[in-house]
Parts: structure tokens; sequence; C-alpha cells
């Protein structure tokens, strides 16, 4: 016991038993040449953290591999303490969009229902009560209107959304999405942004691979840093500076664009 206070005092503010996300000594490899290698992370409780990091750094294993979706080499993840396989009912994951194959004939409101599949008891049936609540959270994203549609008819913010909504009927406490602005328009993106934010406010944990490094302040309280290793971890403040950005970005950052996001 006391041996547990002291090394977590030493180490990150967030002990491992208490943070939603804990990943220690990730290594993945698909290949020869590690795609993640050694990484740890722990995700603070009720804040917004963005995984950050150029093309092909590995983010996208990261979260796949903490979620066991890939198999590591090496490491271990905890949600909340526990192991993820136990965990799955309070995590919600939003995959990289265009990993997803919607040629699937799939209504919208089945899409949404899917995200209540563990909480319809043992005879699984859809109830009135399951359909409000998938046309509530279709509310919440703005596509209330679209619930008997097609999903491989819509846009791809429109998917995005949708996306989103299912992830929000799962009621989950830890909310992981891939990259859930690429390739959707400004209205849905401001639209995702303020869901996600809602969601943070009520006490949630929102992780999220992103890209914009110009909007990084304005939508994250926290920044992971990744370039196969882990780069930082911390406050956006804290981990926003130059020479982070040079470690995980080298020369693909332009002058322009540190200059842009007005680093000292
Ligand atoms: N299924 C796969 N098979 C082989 N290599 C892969 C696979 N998925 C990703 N990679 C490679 O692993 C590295 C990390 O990929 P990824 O995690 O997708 O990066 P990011 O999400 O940061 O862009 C890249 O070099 C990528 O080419
Ligand atoms: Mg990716």
């Amino acid at each position: 016991m006391t041996l547990e206070l002291a090394s977590s005092r030493e180490t990150a503010p967030t002990s491992r038993a208490h943070s939603p996300l804990a990943v220690r000594g990730m290594t993945v490899s698909y290949g020869q040449k590690p795609a993640v290698f050694s990484v740890d992370m722990t995700v603070e409780p009720g804040k917004m953290t963005a995984i950050i990091g150029p093309n092909g750094a590995g983010k996208s294993t990261l979260l796949k591999a903490a979620l066991g979706i890939l198999t590591p080499l090496a490491g271990t993840a905890t949600v909340y303490g526990k192991p993820v396989a136990e965990q799955r009912h309070r995590i919600a994951y939003v995959p990289q969009r265009a990993s997803v194959d919607w040629d699937f004939p799939t209504r919208v409101i089945d899409v949404v229902l899917m995200g209540l599949y563990p909480q319809l008891g043992l005879l699984g049936r859809i109830r009135p009560v399951h359909r409000a609540r998938a046309t509530d959270c279709l509310a919440r994203v703005g596509m209330e209107d679209f619930a008997t549609r097609q999903i491989g008819q819509l846009s791809g913010g429109q998917q995005q959304r949708v996306f989103l909504a299912r992830a929000l009927a799962q009621d989950a406490d830890l909310y992981l999405l891939d990259e859930p602005f690429a390739g959707v328009d400004a209205a849905t993106e401001k639209a995702i942004i303020a869901v996600l934010k809602s969601l943070r406010d009520a006490g949630k944990t929102v992780v999220a691979v992103h890209h914009d490094l110009s909007t990084v302040a304005e939508y994250f309280d926290n920044v992971f840093l990744i370039n196969t290793h882990r780069v930082a971890e911390g406050s956006v403040e804290d981990v926003f500076q130059a020479h982070h950005l040079q470690d995980a970005y080298g020369g693909r950052l332009a002058g322009a664009q540190m200059d842009a996001l007005q680093l000292s």
C-alpha cells in the first residue's frame, strides 16, 4: 500500500487505477519495423485528449491495440484499472470512417440501435423506449430527419454524425474516436465538437485522433503526441512547444505552420 502511494506520487498525476485508459509498454508491429514502440499513455478522466502525430505515426494502431482489436507484441492496456475485455460496456469507439464498409444496406436508425444492443437484455427485443432513445441520439447530432435513410446514401459528414449518435446510444464513460473530422464539412465539425464537449462537461472522457494542429487548443484539454514513440503527453500548453512538435513532425511541419501556432 505504502509502496503504491509512493510510486504514484512520482509518476503521472492520474494513477493507472483511476485512468479511463492507461497503456504501458505498448509495442505493435505489422512487419519488421514497429508501428508503435514501447508507448506509455495515461488518459486523464473528464478531459478531452487529442492524439496527435504525423501520418503513419501509429495513432490508429495505438488505439486499436489498446482496445484489443490488434494484438500487440508487448504491452498492456487498462480501462478504469481493469482489463479492457471486462470494460467493453464502458467504451464507445468510433473507427476511422474510411475503414467501414458502407455498401452494406442498413438504415440510419438501425446503425444507432446497434449501440443499444448491450442494453437490450436477455431477449434482445427492441422496444419503443429503445427507438425513442436512438431517435434522441440522432437529434443530438442533428440527424433525426434521416432515420430511415440508407447509411450508404449519406454524405461523409452525415455518416460521421450517425456514427457519433451510435456512440452516444452506448452511454459509455470513455469515448474513443479516430479522426472524427476527416472528410467532414465545417458545420459537421462544429456539431461534433459541441457534442464531444457536452460529453466532457457531463464528466465523460473523450480521446480523439486529430489531424489539424491549428484547432487543438480550441477543441482539446490535453494532447498525446506520438511518432511511433511517445513524444510528449500533458496539457495543450505543456505539449504544444516548438521542440516537442519538431520531435514529432521534424521537417514535415513547415515554418509557416509553426508560426500559425504562435509557439514560443
Ligand atoms: N494493416 C496494416 N498492415 C501493415 N502495415 C500497416 C497496417 N496498418 C498500418 N500500417 C502501418 O503502420 C504504421 C502506422 O499506421 P497507423 O497506425 O495507421 O498510423 P496513423 O493512424 O498515425 O496515420 C504506418 O507505417 C502504416 O503504414
Ligand atoms: Mg490513422
